[in-house]
């Protein structure tokens, strides 16, 4: 029921943060999020970035309404003024968000114009004032998405600096993506690709801080990875790779939060996701913005490509419906498996 005021929803447990999935603009809405919660039944899930004049200059269910059944979700808002912010966190109280998580990482020209996202490493003291407001409008965590640096700042002192800052006003936990932004002359793509890695300063931080919750974000692609980085931080955020694969998903439930998981059936998934986009599609959702999120439902495994063919070509259509989120038939298995990362067989479609 989209848009349920928390009020009437009973209050949530503590939250797990071993697994959760990365905030990504245009890809983690509120249709990808209930798609990855079938796969990562325990996991994290994080908004798209709000920005406070999105939230306070329009109608907010536009941007806040979820499906309960997505939950736990962390709303994540880019800003930078304190009282905004404030008000922003008050109005998203309305719904059932686990957490309301500042965006302290982003590096695009748009958000570096609103002196928000990345810079707002430089300027710890403000951002101090942002969570004590923000703090003071919920009850909810309020936590930091940052990364280890900004352009040629010291990775040691200046992340250190900023979390100390920040942690006295309040907030208990950090998300680091391993690899500073460089603010000038590179793409928001190239700062996701370029900065080198360095997931041992996140581990560093952790130990220097083992009063914080510290979650790692940044490269993180296999399983085991994820499960050996969870012995030097408290948990792993995992976003690209979630998004392009997403039935690894329930690989990184089992090796951080429960070994039992069996991989869901892909006809169970796709019967779910077909009543999901029929129900939205009653205010007038169109398929493809459902659809559009499954195109990686196959990725890694035979039937990828012709999985991808079909429903690109068919969820654009005028008479596109939820009908069309089938799994594929065994004649489209016609393609070579490729090879796996690791050198181990390929999966074969169940
Ligand atoms: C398409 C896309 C959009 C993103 N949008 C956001 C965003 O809105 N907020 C944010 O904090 N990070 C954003 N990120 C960064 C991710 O949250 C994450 O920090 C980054 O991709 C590194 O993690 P990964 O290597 O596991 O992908 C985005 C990344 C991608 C690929």
């Amino acid at each position: 029921m989209p848009g349920m005021p928390s009020e009437i929803l009973p209050s949530p447990a503590p939250l797990d943060r071993r697994l959760s999935i990365a905030p990504m603009m245009d890809w983690t809405d509120r249709h990808c999020r209930f798609f990855h919660r079938l796969l990562a039944p325990r996991a994290l899930l994080y908004t798209e970035m709000v920005t406070t004049g999105a939230i306070l200059h329009n109608d907010p269910e536009r941007f806040l309404a979820f499906d309960p059944r997505e939950s736990p979700v962390a709303l994540q808002l880019g800003g930078s003024e304190p009282e905004e912010l404030a008000r922003a966190t008050a109005i998203a109280e309305a719904w059932a968000y686990a957490e309301i998580n500042l965006n302290c990482g982003c590096p695009s020209d748009r958000v570096q114009s609103g002196r928000f996202g990345a810079c707002l490493m430089a300027e710890p003291a403000r951002v101090a004032e942002c969570i004590a407001a923000m703090r003071g409008a919920t009850a909810k965590p309020v936590t930091v998405k940052c990364r280890i640096g900004i352009d040629d700042s010291d990775e040691e002192a200046f992340l250190d600096r900023f979390v100390d800052r920040v942690a006295a006003a309040g907030c208990r936990v950090f998300i680091v993506h391993a690899r500073k932004a460089w603010l000038k002359g590179l793409s928001p793509k190239q700062n996701r690709e370029v900065p080198p890695l360095n997931h041992p300063r996140v581990a560093r931080l952790k130990q220097r801080r083992p009063d914080l919750e510290i979650v790692l974000n940044g490269g993180i692609t296999e399983p085991e990875a994820a499960a050996a980085a969870l012995e030097l931080v408290d948990g792993v955020m995992i976003g690209r790779a979630a998004y392009q694969t997403p039935y690894r998903l329930p690989a990184f439930t089992r090796a951080l939060q429960d070994p039992g998981f069996a991989d869901p059936d892909r006809a169970c998934v796709l019967a779910a996701m077909r009543a999901h986009a029929a129900e939205v599609a009653r205010h007038g959702t169109p398929v493809r913005a459902i659809a559009r999120h499954l195109l990686g439902l196959y990725n890694g495994e035979r039937g990828a490509r012709a999985w991808r063919r079909r429903l690109s070509e068919t969820m654009h259509e005028d008479d596109a419906g939820p009908g069309l989120l089938i799994p594929l038939a065994a004649p489209l298995r016609d393609e070579p498996a490729p090879p796996r990362a690791d050198g181990s067989p390929a999966l074969t479609i169940s």
